[in-house]
Order: C-alpha cells, then sequence, then structure tokens
C-alpha cells in the first residue's frame, strides 16, 4: 500500500534535532541525543517488520524497549520547512568529508527549496514520505516515476543520525518500493556519492547493486560523483 494512503498526522510535530529539545532534554553540537529509540538488544532491528505494518502496536514497541511507535506517512505542502529543516541537520552532519561544504550548502539550496520539495508533494507518480517516531520527524524518503522507463527513482533518504540503523531507511524504501510493485515498474533505481560508503552498504543490505558510474554536472561549478544503484522488483 502507498504511504500516501495512511496520511494521518494532523498534530503539531517536531524535526528532530534542530529544535534544541530532546526526548533526554540533551543536545550536543546542535544534534538532539535521542533517548526514546534505544537499539534493540538483538542487533538494533527493533522496528522494522516489512511494508506491510505501517506502525507497530505500544505493546509491540514495549516489549522492545521502545516508547514511541514508528509511523511512514506522505507529506503535505505544510510539511515541507520541516522536511528541509531535517535535510541540513543530517547533510551537515553527514557528507563533510564526501563532498566540500560550499557543495552541501548548493546542493541543499537546490534540493530543498519549497518548490524543489513541492514537486514530489504534486507531481503525478511523485512521493514524499515521512518517518515519525512518536510525533518527531526522524527521516524522509522522496522519488519519482523516471520518464520513458518502468523504473522509480529515489531521489532522497534521510535518516536523522541518533536513529540511524535501526530500520527506519527500510521501512522508508519499503513504502517506495510497494509504490514501484503496485505500479508494475521493474527496478527501483538512486544515485549514491562513489564516497558515501556508509549509504551504498546500506542499499547493499537492501538488495541494491552498483549498474554504473556517471559524473553529473549539477551547476554551479559542481559535479556529482556517483553510481547508479538499481535494486530489480
Ligand atoms: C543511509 C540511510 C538512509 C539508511 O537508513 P537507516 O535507517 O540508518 O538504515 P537501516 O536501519 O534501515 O539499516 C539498513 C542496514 O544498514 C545497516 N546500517 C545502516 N546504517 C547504520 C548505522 N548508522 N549503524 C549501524 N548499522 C547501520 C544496518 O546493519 C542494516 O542492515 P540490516 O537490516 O541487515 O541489519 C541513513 O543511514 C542515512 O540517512 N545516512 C546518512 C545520509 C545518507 O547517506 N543518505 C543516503 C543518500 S544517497
Amino acid at each position: 500500500m502507498s504511504a500516501k494512503a495512511t496520511k494521518s498526522a494532523t498534530a503539531p510535530r517536531r524535526v528532530s534535532g534542530t529544535d534544541g529539545e530532546t526526548a533526554a532534554g540533551a543536545e550536543v553540537d546542535g544534534i538532539a541525543k535521542a533517548a526514546i529509540l534505544p537499539r534493540s538488544p538483538h542487533g538494533g532491528r527493533a522496528i522494522l517488520r516489512g511494508p506491510h505494518c505501517r506502525a507497530l502496536s505500544a505493546d509491540a514497541l514495549a516489549s522492545e524497549g521502545i516508547n514511541e511507535t514508528l509511523s511512514i506517512a506522505a507529506a503535505t505542502e505544510a510539511d515541507l520547512a520541516a522536511v528541509a529543516q531535517l535535510a541540513g541537520v543530517v547533510w551537515r552532519r553527514h557528507y563533510p568529508g564526501i563532498i566540500t561544504p560550499e557543495q552541501i550548502e548548493y546542493m541543499l539550496g537546490l534540493g530543498y527549496s519549497h518548490e524543489a520539495l513541492r514537486r514530489f508533494v504534486v507531481n503525478d507518480g511523485a512521493g514524499l514520505d515521512l518517518a515519525h517516531i512518536g510525533d518527531r520527524l526522524v527521516g524522509f524518503g522522496a522519488y519519482y516515476p523516471v520518464d520513458g522507463t518502468r523504473e522509480i527513482k529515489l531521489d532522497k533518504l534521510y535518516v536523522h543520525q541518533d536513529y540511524q540503523g535501526r530500520g527506519v531507511g527500510r521501512r522508508l524504501i519499503a513504502s517506495a518500493e510497494s509504490v514501484a510493485r503496485a505500479r508494475s515498474c521493474t527496478a527501483l533505481i538512486l544515485n549514491v556519492n562513489k564516497h558515501n560508503s556508509q549509504a551504498i552498504r546500506t542499499y547493499e543490505r537492501y538488495g541494491f547493486s552498483v549498474r554504473e558510474a556517471v559524473v553529473v554536472d549539477i551547476g554551479g561549478g559542481f559535479l556529482m560523483d556517483d553510481y547508479v544503484m538499481a535494486k530489480p522488483l
């Protein structure tokens, strides 16, 4: 089922790590130190239950030592500022050492303006899914159909550092994948920087493999030195 069908969140929501407020009440380097989602004793997979499960029951989570639920829901225009804010937090922490600070700011401007994000909300076949733990925005995934193919491109996938390695990314991918399967697409594809080894390893765990290497001119004097990875469906 598409996450678009499950939009239910109307209450005011917070962006993880950007409001100076945390579950534990502590903040380090501008990043909230969350305490609400401890790693599972069996390897940090506590909240992953597959694409058919939109959110675990409070009882199931409590048995894992987790006291708030993960939910995946489609974004609306009202969510876009929060998505851009979360992207800023994740990018400025993750990409130094992979691309220059100048390129980070350039790409944030390019990919996270209201107009750029709005396309995923309004364009036919595109989607922007949000991952919340309780009322906290902890991640997002965005995708669109590639013209002239039967493939869907996962254009963005980001999870706040305090929540990585706990299955949030897997649930976001599963959401895009279920949309792609429902449309009889043949593959889910994405671009990833060649030096982003953490993400490459993660995508391999998700079933992606490298299809080709590309260098993309994104303007402003910047290039993206990427792998295209694909997961056949
Ligand atoms: C890449 C990313 C989206 C993955 O999301 P995630 O919620 O951290 O990943 P998951 O918890 O679903 O983990 C998937 C697999 O990768 C491994 N993994 C990924 N990140 C990890 C981390 N920080 N710590 C431990 N394990 C990690 C897990 O072992 C897991 O494998 P398993 O399910 O077989 O145990 C997220 O880590 C992220 O935002 N990274 C920084 C930004 C980035 O590079 N985004 C991708 C741009 S193309």
